[in-house]
């Protein structure tokens, strides 16, 4: 199986050359690399562009966020149709950065599947409570997520766990906390939607990985990818962590 890798680029870069920079060094670095595949989430004024130049098939393109309305009135938003007839083949739903609520979960994600494309659905808690309540409120955001798809769409899903906690900070999550929730999220997954669909679902791993952490994320049981932040324009640093993702 090849690592996910996501590079969610944030609000970054400032402008579009520097933009087709970085995507034209990641795509010579992924070339000679077998066995990671790269999703770019690059700022959404970027990605028509950057899409429409790309003919190769290790770099995929997604937006960052999409409206939870079809609706034209909506000033400043952007469409699930629009990313897909602009070449996106993902969207991020519910970084914690965008603000989502638990129904705009369900809606987002319909949306994008509607469309043609593919979920990558943020899950995760602000903070850790001893008595684990923090858990029921995975589920609860996963349930949601995916409440009006049907089975065969489940499929293809891909979840993120990014603990808010861990976002922007020097170090990732601990290790063994990463596996004992990630071993979480499959089961509720596996219990929902049975053992073959919830075993293959991707589960990524986001917050604070960089070039040295990312051999021990990929190395977790489960752990079917990362989902990189500030790194990912950082290109020199961003293609080091290819490197060794592609050697883990
Ligand atoms: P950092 O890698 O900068 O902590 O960001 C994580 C993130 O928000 C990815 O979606």
């Amino acid at each position: 199986m090849k690592h996910l890798i996501v590079a969610n680029w944030k609000m970054s870069p400032n402008d579009p050359k520097r933009a087709r920079d970085i995507f034209d060094i990641v795509k010579g670095a992924v070339a000679k690399l077998r066995s990671v595949q790269i999703i770019i989430a690059p700022p959404s004024i970027f990605l028509q562009s950057l899409a429409s130049k790309y003919k190769g098939n290790k770099i995929s393109l997604c937006a960052q966020n999409i409206s939870s309305s079809e609706d034209i009135a909506n000033t400043g938003s952007l469409s699930a149709v629009q990313v897909a007839n602009s070449g996106g083949r993902y969207v991020m739903i519910g970084h914690s950065e965008v603000g989502d609520t638990l129904d705009n979960l369900r809606v987002k994600t319909f949306l994008t599947v509607k469309h043609g494309m593919i979920p990558i659905i943020f899950i995760g808690e602000s903070e850790r409570d001893k008595l684990g309540k923090y858990l029921k409120n995975i589920k609860l955001q996963i349930n949601t997520a995916l409440k009006e798809l049907q089975t065969k769409e489940v499929e293809n899903v891909i979840f993120c766990y990014e603990p808010i906690w861990a976002i922007g900070q020097d170090d990732p999550m601990d290790s063994y906390d990463i596996h004992a929730t990630v071993l979480y999220i499959r089961k509720v997954l596996i219990e929902v939607y049975g053992d073959k669909i919830g075993q293959n679902i991707n589960i990524l791993y986001g917050g604070s990985v960089n070039s040295n952490n990312i051999k021990d994320i990929l190395s977790i049981d489960d752990v079917n990818g990362v989902v990189t932040g500030r790194v990912s324009t950082d290109t020199e640093e961003f293609v080091e962590l290819l490197k060794i993702a592609n050697r883990t």
